[in-house]
């Protein structure tokens, strides 16, 4: 058995199909907007399978952890991500002149920083169990908890905005 080559078929499937996932959700939207509620509906559905697929394939690379180390895990991925990747974008589109870039790439860092407060405030407290209500903010991502703010710190989209995530269903 050549364990190294199924991993990497195991995380090129996980890899496609997780980018499959937010393809389809862009396509599903565009069909909405451009009347197509029925084919919306089916790209969604596909996006939806396609999760299963990527799900499993991830599942049997066993790349995740206990709770905790997750955790840890998610609070390191983020701070990279911030600090290294969006920085880099940011500096990127600004070379080039692209306000819209830019713009998308700071809001994303900035929401990216909050990820890794949200978890490592998780980390501190794994045990109390508290119930905690977030509200996302869907034009930048923004998580607030507990209350849907009257703007966004981000990217200042109204409280409409947000949506519960606790009665997010779609
Ligand atoms: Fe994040
Ligand atoms: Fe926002």
């Amino acid at each position: 058995m050549n364990n190294k080559k199924i991993d990497e078929a195991l995380k090129e499937a996980y890899e496609g199909e997780a980018k499959a996932v937010l393809k389809l959700k862009v396509y599903a939207a565009k069909a909405d907007t451009e009347g197509y509620p029925e084919i919306a509906k089916l790209f969604r559905v596909v996006a939806a399978s396609e999760a299963v697929h990527g799900t499993r394939a991830l599942m049997l690379l066993r790349e995740s952890g206990t709770t905790e180390e997750n955790l840890a895990a998610g609070f390191e991925s983020e701070e990279k991500v911030a600090r290294v990747s969006y920085e880099r974008f940011i500096q990127e589109a600004l070379e080039d002149g692209n306000r819209t870039a830019e713009l998308l790439f700071t809001q994303s860092r900035d929401v990216e920083e909050t990820h890794a407060r949200l978890y490592k405030k998780a980390l501190d407290s794994m045990v109390s169990g508290r119930e905690t209500s977030y509200f996302i903010c869907e034009v930048c991502g923004y998580v607030s908890e507990d209350v849907s703010p009257e703007t966004c710190p981000v990217c200042g989209a109204k409280r409409e905005r947000f949506y519960d995530f606790d009665n997010f269903c779609r």
